[in-house]
């Protein structure tokens, strides 16, 4: 396999390397290539996981131990750390689909086995200030400076246990725990915590029913 880098305007071709910077070429997603080469921390990525071409690690504290990928896990989606916190943990055989958006700025937790579709949005924490004022500090920061190394975003950890289902263009709040096997269906918008096994729907989520025996 051949892989391309374009660096300072000079193009690297690299043939049939079997790993570049410890990444095997055949799952290569070049966002993550690029930071490694200048020197940025990106995750943590456990034996068999995988990051498609879609996937963007957004480490913005520059900390690899703040993003942890575990076992046999494939995203497809962008994990993103703050500059001022935020931890994601992901278990062995999780799913992370297509434009999906896993925010932190606290802790974001999930387990293993857990299918998180395409499209979906898990914020651990407001993403900005409530205040006018504030709000347009922040982002003028993030335009001119980058991501500010301080500052309060109503931060509430998120929790999502093993085998939880988290369906297409379905959203995730602060604060919410997902109990083991929950089930977030399509479009959802959850904002308090589901039991485990039950299946919630709607905005904001409510319990539509839950799994019956045969269905665990
Ligand atoms: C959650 C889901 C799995 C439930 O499927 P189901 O077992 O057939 O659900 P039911 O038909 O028993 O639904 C129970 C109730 O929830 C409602 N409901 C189901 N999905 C809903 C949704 N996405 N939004 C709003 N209400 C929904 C049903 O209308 C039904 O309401 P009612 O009791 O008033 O008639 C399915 O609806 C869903 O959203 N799947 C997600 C698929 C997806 O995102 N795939 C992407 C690839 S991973």
């Amino acid at each position: 396999m051949a892989a391309f880098c374009r660096s300072r305007g000079t193009a690297i071709v690299v043939l049939q390397a079997e790993y570049i910077y410890g990444i095997p070429t055949k799952i290569m997603n070049f966002d993550i290539l690029i930071q490694r080469l200048v020197g940025r921390a990106t995750c943590r990525l456990g034996e068999g996981s995988r990051l498609s071409r879609s996937a963007r690690i957004r480490n913005i504290a520059g900390d690899t131990e703040r993003i942890l990928i575990g076992r046999n896990t494939f995203v497809r989606g962008e994990l993103m750390t703050f500059g001022h916190g935020g931890r994601i943990v992901l278990g062995d055989w999780c799913y992370v689909g297509e434009g999906t958006r896993i925010w932190s700025a606290a802790s974001i937790t999930i387990g293993s086995r857990v299918l998180v579709s395409h499209s979906v949005n898990i914020f651990d924490n407001l993403t900005h200030p409530l205040g006018a004022s504030q709000r347009h500090q922040q982002t003028r920061a993030i335009l001119e400076r980058g991501h500010p190394r301080e500052l309060a975003l109503g931060e509430q950890p998120v929790t999502i246990h093993d085998d939880a289902w988290i369906g297409a263009g379905a959203f995730v709040l602060r604060g919410v725990t997902l109990g083991q096997g929950a089930i977030v269906a399509a479009g959802a918008v959850v904002t308090k915590d589901v039991p485990p096994f039950s299946i919630v729907a709607g905005n904001p989520a409510v319990i539509v029913r839950e799994l019956s025996p045969d269905e665990l």
